[in-house]
């Protein structure tokens, strides 16, 4: 009996305690915005690569969901250059180390979650990307499009004829 109330309230904690989504809306989108901007003005605005970026660069650079959360966990305590992925290190410099505002723990879990939207953009890319028309490896996550919905911006793009 005791042990069924503990799971209970193990669960109950569990739904009820911070998510990665959570954590990760508290502790890294003051800098990382979920909407990539729509206009120059709001680029000007941007102090980090929109979360969107940052996952599809790691999505292509890694094989693996573990080595990216590996690599998210681990540059986001200890940050440097050699480890950066992304080009927009030139232009925003070094994220500083966020050692002091999240633990191991919570950045597991904002890891995870993600992941997870990787995954998800995967499963539900609309037609499957091909990598042809973006130049992209095939299947890439489209993590950009913030969920994989309507697809790939850059190969609607190259599709209709855009540049
Ligand atoms: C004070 C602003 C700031 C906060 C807060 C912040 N970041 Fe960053 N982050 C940056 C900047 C600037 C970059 C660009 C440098 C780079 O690409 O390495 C970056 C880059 C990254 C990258 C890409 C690193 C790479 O390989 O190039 C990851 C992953 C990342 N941040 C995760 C996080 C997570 C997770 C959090 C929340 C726990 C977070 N950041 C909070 C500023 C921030």
């Amino acid at each position: 009996m005791i042990r069924v109330l503990l799971l209970t309230c193990l669960t109950v904690f569990s739904l009820f305690g911070a998510t990665g989504r959570e954590l990760f809306e508290q502790k890294c989108t003051s800098c990382h915005f979920t909407q990539v901007p729509s206009s120059a003005a709001e680029r000007q605005k941007l102090v980090a690569p929109p979360i969107g970026n940052v996952l599809f660069h790691l999505d292509q650079e890694f094989k693996t969901p573990q080595e990216i959360k590996d690599h998210i966990v681990d540059i986001t305590l200890n940050p440097t250059m050699d480890k950066a992925i992304c080009n927009s290190v030139k232009r925003f410099g070094l994220m500083p180390s966020q050692k002091d505002a999240v633990t191991q723990e919570e950045l597991n879990q904002i890891a995870e979650f993600l992941i997870n939207i990787i995954v998800y953009s995967k499963n539900t890319h609309r037609g499957g990307c091909s990598g042809k028309a973006c130049g992209s490896k095939a299947g890439h996550a489209c993590a950009s499009q913030q969920g994989g919905k309507g697809g790939c911006a850059n190969c609607q793009a190259k599709e209709k004829g855009q540049p």
